[in-house]
């Protein structure tokens, strides 16, 4: 069936208007209970009907929807605020003197962008003098405290003050609340885990992880605390006592190399295994408003299952949601691993005080093997299931888990056998082992496998055969891909971006047919814009604002995940978008890693999964996911260069793991290559990451594209740089992105002259975007006839008449008459000492309203431009621009009349 003609919750895809969509508010409340981790609860919540309560934080007024950067870049219609949606409930009353507090503060220290891009890990907040608190305390039964945080794209946390610790302000605020009310409950409004110390040291009723939950998340935490929703999120990472406590910590912060020593024993795996008593609130855990008992009643292998069933019942007072966890952990003769691994996992249905509800769960005994990259057990490259014992645990977190059942194996089984892959560069110390305290095994680096030739198909002449030929399947992949000659094919290795003519406006980028030869082949240009807490428009257009992404996995709810991102599709669908550039899946190695609330958890299974049903509710409507960042994304600074040492033991079994789960389960026909390097090699540009692994080994046929204006290897003098021969080699299909895939397809054609890149190759990777392309909704605009390769809207002097030039400041004002009511371009030419890996947005305003959002490389020195087109009304029109001051040298903005 056509994609536009699919029905979905009873509406035709075809027919679903541009702007952000109705009835996704439900689910996006609903995905903000079930996200939201209540860790503590002395009975304080929820709060009763009638009762006073002093709200402390600028946060209620400034609720946090998202982390900064790309993921973060949506103009949503609205933000709820805590203040007013507790307010609207009429349940509690407020204390306005408290808020009002805020509220001036707020007009004196008004919300600080400065970096724009990289926003400030937290904002100013008042002190309040221990009068205000007494008095408050006098007048209200119970307090509240918002603490907000914002990290993101280029911007990690830090461990300091205000970032991944409270600032002196909150810990005075925080000391002298919880000295003057009995009853106190924290919120957090923030993208990760942040140091929990302070819930010992103050005497804290309540603390929930509300994060970062998109438009109507405040409004949603309103309903919670009012007990209209509940929570029943359960943590998707281990929070420790103390950031040092992490095993991945000695090495985080490391500028060039870091070694991923702790090897398997990432978050939950290293505390359970060797520093039990360090965790603070353990992986997968949670509270609710009321209590659940979950017993397991039946264990047994039945072939090569394990089959558990279990009942879990709602021994409380409240409704609520339960999720059962299953751990295993395996005690071997030859292999370590480590004392728990979630393995499946089921959250309840809404069970009713004294309901029950019977869960059956399934385990496949060799998805129980561990990779054996060293030969441990005599079987080197190969997942095996050792000698051993096999110990199943079942639970509401990783900790409360209890043994149910025992599987023994009297021999090692071969379960695949892989070939070594993504090799170290040079020796490595990881920790191996069971016991009390971690030991060191030294393992050393492997010798690469020459990447083979590509058979070449021989060039024929135009033959007239198009790309819905092959699609009709009237003529061969292999004979369309035959007719292209090198420059259309070293183009198609090219994408364009940002904001790109070709596509949608404001969009993050556009591949396929970008060129005149591209597009009379049949081949229109596809449409993939931003991506993990909504659509990015750059062009300011709006569209709905969802929980990032750690809210997303502390659901463990997958149905509800896949429901939600299927609105999130038809959104897509009807912007004329193909592919969404997420989810991101890398692995939550260490807290302070800024993307961590773009990514979802610290274990693979939990991201697979989650992962898996944010694709598929997009599949379901025609768009296809781009499953980001492959692979070890897992830090911001330096990220464009820095190497990633990594056993290949623990790349499969938790770097790559949540990508093979969602690739080997069909659910996403793209993927992004991460920036950074794994032991020495860019992932761009990375042959056993993008074809032994991800095609060979896993059977993945959709196409791969790079991260934006990545670095893809090294010149002579070891200078990394961003040539575009190397990604082509990996079969990383698509460099994203160029200002011109003309003007790059030149450089391919060079590195073909030097035998850098074969025919061959190109040829394969062609033949993997018009494969990719031919799934997209805009190629089934094409097949039903709607004309393709809408010409770029390049400023031309014929096109154009000039009608003013002004140079600017940031917020300076400027009257420019149009004479008549039209199409105008305005055109900002600038220049910026930034690099020109910096992404610097700059606002247009006309008439105080906000007319367009440019996103600008910065220049090194140079000048450059970027236009919008705008329909302009007759008469003085005041403009403005706004940007970060010290970010630009120079800036004018010129308009022309259009269609003269
Ligand atoms: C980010 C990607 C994003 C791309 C396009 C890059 O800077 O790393 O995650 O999809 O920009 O905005």
């Amino acid at each position: 069936m056509n994609i536009k003609d699919r029905i979905i919750n009873g509406v035709r895809l075809g027919d679903v208007g541009k702007g952000p969509i109705c009835g996704t508010k439900e689910l996006l409340m609903q995905a903000n209970a079930e996200g939201t981790v209540l860790l503590k609860n002395d009975g304080m919540l929820p709060l009763k009907k009638g009762e006073k309560i002093a709200i402390f934080g600028r946060c209620q007024f400034e609720y946090y929807k998202s982390g900064s950067g790309s993921g973060g870049k949506v103009n949503a219609p609205y933000v709820t605020q805590v203040y007013d949606s507790i307010k609207a409930l009429n349940y509690v009353e407020i204390d306005d003197v408290i808020s009002k507090i805020y509220r001036d503060w707020i007009e004196e220290n008004p919300f600080d962008f400065a970096g724009g891009w990289c926003l400030p890990s937290s904002q100013k907040e008042p002190v309040l003098t221990n009068e205000d608190i007494q008095f408050a305390a006098n007048r209200s039964d119970k307090a509240i405290i918002i603490i907000g945080r914002c990290a993101g794209e280029d911007k990690d946390n830090k461990d300091e003050n205000g970032s991944y610790l409270l600032s002196n302000e909150e810990r005075e605020l925080l000391k002298k609340v919880s000295s003057h009310f009995k009853d106190v409950c924290v919120l957090l409004n923030v993208g990760n885990i942040i140091d929990m110390k302070w819930v010992n040291q103050f005497d804290i009723s309540a603390v929930m992880y509300i994060w970062q939950g998109g438009q109507d998340g405040a409004e949603a935490i309103a309903e919670l605390l009012c007990g209209r929703r509940y929570p029943s999120g359960k943590l998707s990472d281990t929070i420790a006592h103390d950031i040092s406590d992490y095993s991945s910590h000695s090495s985080f912060n490391e500028p060039d190399d870091i070694k991923y020593s702790e090897d398997i024993y990432v978050g939950y795996r290293y505390f359970e295994t060797f520093e039990r008593e360090k965790v603070l609130y353990p992986f997968g855990f949670g509270l609710t408003y009321t209590k659940f008992e979950i017993k397991t009643f039946s264990a047994k292998t039945l072939n090569d299952k394990i089959l558990l069933e279990m009942s879990v019942t709602n021994t409380g007072t409240f409704r609520g949601k339960e999720v059962v966890q299953v751990y295993f952990e395996g005690i071997c003769k030859n292999i370590d691993y480590p004392a728990r691994q979630l393995i499946a996992f089921e959250k309840t249905g809404e069970l009713d005080p004294g309901e029950s509800q019977t869960i059956q769960i399934e385990i496949n005994i060799c998805s129980m093997a561990a990779y054996d990259d060293i030969g441990m057990t005599g079987n080197k490259s190969c997942y095996v299931i050792d000698i051993g014992e096999y110990n199943i645990y079942v639970g509401s977190s990783v900790r409360e888990a209890e043994f149910v059942y025992s599987y023994k194996s009297d021999e090692v089984s071969v379960i695949e056998k892989l070939s070594p892959v993504l090799l170290l560069a040079a020796p490595l110390d990881r920790i191996t082992g069971y016991g009390t305290k971690e030991k060191y095994q030294q393992i050393s680096p492997d010798v690469y496998l020459p990447i083979p030739e590509v058979a070449e198909i021989v060039q024929t002449e135009d033959k007239g055969i198009k790309l819905d030929d092959v699609y009709n399947c009237t003529a061969s992949m292999e004979s369309f891909i035959a007719q292209l000659d090198d420059f259309q094919l070293a183009c198609l290795s090219q994408g364009e971006g940002m904001n790109s003519p070709k596509v949608r406006p404001g969009t993050g980028g556009t591949f396929g047919g970008l060129t005149q030869a591209l597009i009379e082949f049949g081949i229109p240009a596809i449409c993939v814009t931003d991506a993990t807490a909504g659509l990015r428009f750059d062009n300011g257009d709006e569209a709905t604002s969802l929980p990032i992404g750690t809210m997303l996995a502390c659901t463990w709810n997958e149905p509800l995940v896949k429901e939600l991102y299927t609105y999130e599709g038809m959104e897509a669908y009807a912007n004329r978008i193909d592919g969404l550039l997420g989810p991101g899946v890398n692995i939550h190695r260490h807290p302070l890693c800024g993307r961590n609330f773009e990514y979802l958890s610290e274990d693979p299974y939990l991201s697979g999964i989650i992962g898996s049903g944010i694709c598929e509710g997009l599949s379901k409507a025609g768009i296809s996911p781009t499953v980001k960042h492959f692979s070890a994304n897992n830090k911001e600074a330096n990220r464009k260069t820095v190497n990633m040492i990594i056993s290949e033991r623990a790349l499969r079994e938790i770097y790559l793991k949540p990508f093979e789960i969602i690739v080997k389960a069909g659910k996403t026909k793209m993927l992004m290559t991460a920036y950074n390097q794994i032991n020495g090699i860019f992932c761009s540009s990375n042959f056993d990451l993008n074809t032994r692994v991800l095609r060979d080994e896993w059977g993945f046929e959709g196409v791969v594209i790079t991260d934006w204006w990545p670095k893809t290897g090294f010149d002579s003098e070891g200078n990394a740089v961003d040539r575009k021969d190397f990604p082509i080699k990996a079969q990383n299909d698509v460099f994203m992105v160029n200002a011109n895939a003309e003007i790059a397809a030149g450089d391919v054609i060079e590195a073909m002259k030097t035998g850098m890149i074969s025919r061959g190759e190109l040829q394969r990777n062609a033949a993997n975007i018009c494969k990719f392309i031919m799934t997209t909704p805009a190629f089934e605009r094409y097949l039903q006839g709607e004309e393709i390769g809408v010409k770029a809207n390049v400023i031309t002097d014929e096109l154009l008449k000039f009608v003013e030039s002004k140079i600017l400041k940031s917020g300076e004002k400027v009257n420019i008459k149009i004479d008549k009511s039209g199409e105008y371009a305005v055109e900002i030419i600038y220049s910026t000492t930034q690099s020109e890996l910096m992404q610097i947005p700059i606002h247009l305003y006309i008439n105080n309203v906000s007319a367009g959002l440019y996103v600008v490389n910065g220049t090194e020195g140079n000048v450059s431009s970027s236009n919008v087109s705008l329909f302009l009304i007759r008469g003085n029109n005041e403009f403005k621009l706004e940007f970060i001051d010290n970010n630009i040298d120079m800036i004018k903005i010129v308009i022309y009349e259009k269609g003269c």
